[in-house]
Parts: structure tokens; C-alpha cells; sequence
């Protein structure tokens, strides 16, 4: 297995904009996600942190006369499924949340219980869109929103990732072209193997 050393130690906070503060800490308490503290921001805005475990924090911001939300530009549009995934460049597209793979089930469970539409699939899987991921799942996913129609993601991380394989696709530039570049984990494995 490939090893690497990475200069940060993850999120500290992903700081999004909504467009009520009391909707968006009430939503999060439900699914499991308590507010750990909330400031005041100048003009009467609030600025919220929200534990996502780790250390690692969510946070929302408000802001008075804030610009509409944009969907298929600045967020996802409501239904992928029809619409697509697509964002504009710079955008926030979504945000995933690492959840245990044993908690999966229970997880997706209480989501469904509490009346949050959520979408599973499992990805690298022969059957994405089944129940149970198999052995070619690499990551395990559930897909929501929040009020605001933020794109989320819970994930399980199925396996360690870093492997020939999974860096064997070449990077495409702008004009779509591969270009002959290898990843520092590839150099250090072949390095290694010298
Ligand atoms: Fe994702």
C-alpha cells in the first residue's frame, strides 16, 4: 500500500450560506450534527460552527440581503437525476462527511425516519444503486439536502485508496488532452521498487 504524508490534518470548518439560521441548526441537530457555537456577525447576520466530528467543523453563515441561490451555477440543481450534477467552475459542489461503514445502515435509517430524501449508491459497484455494496465498492454513499438545497453526502470509506489502479487513469488538461504527468504516490512506489 502507497503512503503518503500529508502537510494538513483535514477541515477545520467548510463555511456555507443560508438563508435561515434556525432552519439549518434545527436540521442538523435532527440528523445528528449539534451546533457548537454561534457569533454575531456585523450588519445581523449570524455565523454558525457545527461539529462534524475530529475536530472538524460545518459552519453556516447569514447575511442580510444575501443573493438568491443559484442552482446549477452556485449549488446543485434540485434534481440531479434530471438536471445533472454540473456547477459552475469555483463553486461549491458538495460536501461529503466520512460516517463508519458499520453505522451506514443505521444512519440511512434515522435520515429516512425523520423525512430527509435520501439517494444510496455504491460506488465502483457492478450494482450501484443496490442495497449492499459488494467487493468492487470503494466508497459507500448517501446523498441529501439541506434546507437550502446544499448537496451533501455521507460516505464509508470501503478500502484504502492510493493503489496503482486507482492512479492509473491520466490526468486530462483543459483541452481534454492526457498529459504525461505521475503522481508523487506512483514515483515513490516505482522509486521504491528501483
Ligand atoms: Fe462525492
Amino acid at each position: 500500500m502507497l503512503t503518503s504524508t500529508a502537510l494538513t490534518r483535514g477541515i477545520s470548518h467548510v463555511a456555507l450560506v443560508c438563508s435561515d439560521m434556525y432552519e439549518t441548526v434545527k436540521f442538523w441537530e435532527d440528523v445528528g450534527i449539534p451546533l457548537l457555537k454561534m457569533e454575531e456577525l456585523p450588519g445581523g447576520g449570524q455565523h454558525s460552527f457545527h461539529d462534524m466530528g475530529n475536530g472538524a467543523m460545518l459552519s453556516y453563515m447569514t447575511f442580510e440581503d444575501a443573493p438568491a441561490a443559484a442552482p446549477g451555477v452556485a449549488s446543485q440543481n434540485l434534481d440531479v437525476r434530471k438536471d445533472g450534477a454540473k456547477t459552475a467552475i469555483a463553486s461549491m459542489n458538495h460536501i461529503a462527511l466520512d460516517i463508519p461503514k458499520e453505522r451506514f445502515d443505521e444512519i440511512l435509517a434515522n435520515m429516512r425516519a425523520k423525512g430527509i430524501t435520501v439517494r444510496t449508491i455504491n460506488h465502483g459497484s457492478d450494482e450501484p444503486y443496490g442495497d449492499k455494496p459488494d467487493d468492487k465498492t470503494w466508497i459507500r454513499s448517501m446523498y441529501f439536502r439541506d434546507p437550502d438545497g446544499i448537496a451533501f453526502e455521507f460516505a464509508s470509506l470501503m478500502r484504502k485508496l492510493g493503489t496503482e489502479a486507482d492512479l492509473g487513469p491520466r490526468v486530462k488538461n483543459a483541452k481534454g488532452e492526457r498529459v504525461d504527468y505521475t503522481p508523487v504516490l506512483l514515483r515513490q512506489t516505482r522509486h521504491a521498487a528501483e
